[in-house]
């Protein structure tokens, strides 16, 4: 069987499976209960100053028959007393000592913030992870995303942090910044080990139309939240690869967001990550998702002759690119298996009101299947995206496979007009047609 265990800025783990800081991971109880299920670590459910939480908390976006695509919260941080929590991570120290329990953090004060770490170490906690993440309700106390959004108030309290720290620190980042790079040096640049990421994304759910209140409802008002679960995947996979591609961040990434299955995790182990987290999943299909996550690792390993988690982290990075180097000789066309067609003509709509016109119906009704209008189709994909059965529209490359130019190389060599300047896009002063020259019946006349 492949290794699983990982090595995470000096965190040993038995795999790359840990809980994310959340309810999962409020108390003893259910973190012992998850070692047992088999997850690796667990990052306790953020300690600070003690909070009060509202009563109705999250708010969920259901899409057609699938429950919490998205799941939105307003929770704060734990809502136990602190000596509760260190009690509890004493313990799960003492009945699992090889599993990684990281204690997440949240206060203010430079003194805060070295006595909760002297706190948590003494407890046995094996690693830290600083939430400058949370984007409701701490932020408006100047913690949380206040912080994550601000790189040198986050790079200076990363370094009160590392003052004291005698385990690793990790600091765990909010999305809700234009350049997710940014925050991610400044962690580096104040001595921070590792970096988490993403935190939930600042969001409303929706609104209870009858009664004028966004969801969730607290006594008849509400406030915006914070969006995690499978829609945030594809946000937080790129800002995943963006850190873990930046010479300027190079440190460990614990990749979080939307994950629910093993493809989910082997993705984000592709694009960088050493470890991931998971919430929302848990949330909603308990810790036992964990035996499905490391059966299907495992086999995937196996499959693609993989030893250990460490040989396919970031091994899908070197295939990203910056779009200026895409070879733009390739070209991919729609291809309909007819045996497979059902005929809903799905795939007609789209293509001819959202895309090419390049899809045909046949003359005749009574046959539904479409056809392909090869010298329209600009290989979009979009077709084979809304078809609803598998393989039925494929698409098939139509170059020779031997030529590639990039438009970095065509705009380098001046064979594509880059301005208006340039007589080939229009030249200076291009013509620009009068809406009443349409209705001109001789187009001479212009
Ligand atoms: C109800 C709830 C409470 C959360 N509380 C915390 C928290 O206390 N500290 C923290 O760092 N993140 C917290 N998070 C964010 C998660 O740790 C995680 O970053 C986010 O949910 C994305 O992962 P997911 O898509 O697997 O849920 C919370 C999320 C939810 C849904
Ligand atoms: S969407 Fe697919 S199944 Fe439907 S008509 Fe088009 S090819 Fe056939
Ligand atoms: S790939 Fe795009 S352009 Fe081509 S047929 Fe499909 S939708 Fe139309």
């Amino acid at each position: 069987m492949p290794d699983l265990s990982v090595n995470f800025a000096g965190i040993q783990s038995p795999n790359p499976f840990w809980l994310a800081s959340a309810p999962p991971t409020n108390s003893g109880y259910q973190v012992m209960k998850a070692f047992d299920a088999g997850w690796g670590g667990a990052v306790w459910k953020t300690m600070g100053i003690p909070i009060v939480n509202v009563s109705s908390r999250y708010g969920g976006v259901n899409y057609k028959d699938k429950r919490l695509v998205g799941l939105n919260n307003i929770e704060l941080i734990t809502d136990r007393p602190l000596k509760d929590n260190l009690r509890d991570i004493e313990e799960v120290k003492k009945y699992f000592p090889n599993h990684p329990v990281i204690a997440s953090l949240m206060v203010d004060s430079r003194d805060e913030w070295q006595q909760i770490i002297k706190d948590v170490e003494n407890a046995g906690s094996d690693g830290l992870e600083l939430n400058f993440g949370c984007p409701h309700g701490m932020c408006e106390r100047g913690m949380g995303s206040a912080v994550g959004q601000e790189p040198k108030i986050l790079e200076r309290i990363t370094a009160w942090v590392k003052e004291v720290a005698t385990t690793p620190v990790i600091v765990k980042l909010t999305p809700n910044i234009t350049d997710i790079r940014e925050p991610a040096r400044a962690a580096r640049a104040g001595g921070s080990d590792a970096i988490s990421l993403i935190n939930t994304i600042q969001s409303l759910v929706g609104v209870d139309i009858d009664n004028f209140v966004p969801y969730p409802v607290v006594d008849g008002l509400s406030t915006n939240g914070g969006y995690c679960g499978p829609a945030i995947k594809p946000i937080a996979l790129n800002m995943v690869k963006e850190c873990a591609m930046d010479p300027g961040v190079g440190i460990p990434i614990s990749g979080i967001g939307g994950i629910e299955n093993w493809r989910d995790v082997v993705e984000y182990l592709l694009l960088g990550s050493t470890t991931i987290q998971v919430c929302t999943a848990v949330m909603h299909y308990g810790f036992g998702i964990v035996r499905e996550l490391t059966a299907g690792l495992e086999q995937y390993m196996l499959d693609k002759g993989f030893n250990s988690v460490d040989q396919m982290i970031g091994k899908a990075l070197p295939n990203v690119k910056p779009w200026e180097h895409l070879n733009l000789e390739y070209q991919v066309k729609a291809q309909i298996e007819d045996e497979l067609c059902i005929g809903c003509q799905l795939c007609y709509i789209a293509c001819e009101d959202g895309a090419h016109q390049a899809i045909r119906l046949n003359e005749n009704n009574e046959l539904r299947i479409p056809s392909i209008i090869e010298e329209n189709c600009v290989g979009c994909n979009l077709c084979s995206l809304v078809c609803p059965v598998d393989n039925c529209i494929s698409m098939v490359r139509t170059d020779s496979g031997k030529k590639i130019e990039t438009w970095h190389q065509r705009t380098e060599k001046g064979s594509i007009p880059t301005t208006w300047n340039d007589k080939r896009a229009g030249g200076v002063g291009h013509w620009i047609p009068e809406p009443k020259d349409a209705l001109k019946q001789d187009k001479k006349e212009l």
